[in-house]
């Protein structure tokens, strides 16, 4: 460092390196300056959201809330849950779900509703997305349960067809609802909303037509993330996670790539960066080995 100060630019290298510094340390916020054992602790520790039943229930492929990103099953906020109202919610193509179970088996199912549509279809949100899947994280598990899509459509005043039904509102919204192809209506609808419910709401709501609840009701979605590799983890009494979204066994030990018997994986916390026209060159690291 020395030689440096003596350069005529030396102050605006300096200035510049605690610019970058800062810089990283405003980019870098993901980086967590804690140890293995810190992980394991906080990933072997379920989710937090006061009255929440299902919430202690809930660990690995979810992150948010009390649970640090590197306890989810992807490096990405695809697994990221949340606490509001105290219920465990995750949002899936800009569309918020209420998590109402969680199948911590190797079925990996996650049963949800959608948030906006909660107890209520006569009031409608401003988003109106319909529920779509991202197939390489959640599929929707159709797999012989007798799912189908249940689409409702908004102020279409027309005879109904076969298998459209109207729902009941006590303001002036029109809703019509039908398991079938919503497309076979004559009518232009102002909002065509379709959702996923389960075989046990079909058969629900074909007996007692209420549309609430068989939304309520939700349907199911398959984690497509290996778990029988967490499970091994588990087995092995360590916490599954990830580093930037390669599984890892965190243990008291520290990191292991499958479980607390297999080798320690690599560590990748280091941050290292260049300044090459100052010949200036830093390495900040917090491996521990
Ligand atoms: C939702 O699905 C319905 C029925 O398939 C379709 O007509 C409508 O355009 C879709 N809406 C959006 C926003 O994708
Ligand atoms: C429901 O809609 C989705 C997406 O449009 C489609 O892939 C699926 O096959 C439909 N399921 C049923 C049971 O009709
Ligand atoms: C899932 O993980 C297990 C245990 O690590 C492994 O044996 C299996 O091959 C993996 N399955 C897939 C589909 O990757």
């Amino acid at each position: 460092m020395k030689p440096l100060l003596h350069h005529p630019s030396s102050s605006i290298i300096l200035s510049f390196f605690c610019f970058t510094l800062l810089m990283i340390s405003i980019i870098d916020i993901p980086t967590c300056m804690c140890d293995d054992g810190d992980k394991y602790t906080n990933c072997n520790t379920a989710f937090t959201c006061e009255g929440s039943s299902i919430a202690n229930s809930l660990k690995y492929p979810f992150w948010g809330v009390n649970r640090e990103k590197y306890c989810g099953g992807s490096a990405d906020s695809k697994t990221k849950l949340t606490c509001e109202d105290k219920v465990l919610k995750i949002t899936i193509n800009s569309v918020t779900y209420r998590i109402l179970e969680w199948d911590d088996s190797i079925a990996q199912k996650l049963t949800v509703a959608r948030d906006d549509y909660w107890n209520d279809i006569c009031t409608t949100s401003d988003n109106h997305k319909n529920s779509t899947f991202d197939n390489t994280l959640f599929q929707r598990d159709v797999g012989g349960s007798g799912s189908a899509n249940l689409t409702l459509l908004y102020d279409c005043n027309t005879k109904l067809p076969n298998m459209f039904y109207s729902a009941t509102c006590n303001n002036n919204i029109k809703v019509v609802y039908t398991l079938g192809d919503a497309a076979s209506i004559t009518c232009v609808p102002t909002l065509i909303v379709g959702f996923p419910i389960t075989g046990v709401q079909v058969a629900q709501l074909l007996t007692q037509n209420d549309v609430n609840q068989a939304l309520e009701g939700g349907f199911d979605l398959k984690w497509n993330g290996n778990y029988t590799q967490c499970q091994v983890c588990i087995a092995s009494h360590g916490a599954c996670g990830n580093d930037k979204g390669k599984f890892r066994c965190f243990c008291d030990d520290g990191a292991h790539t499958t479980s607390c018997y297999s080798q320690m994986a690599p560590s990748s916390m280091s941050i290292t960066f260049y300044i090459t026209n100052s010949k200036f060159v830093s390495t900040t690291s917090n491996n521990r080995v």
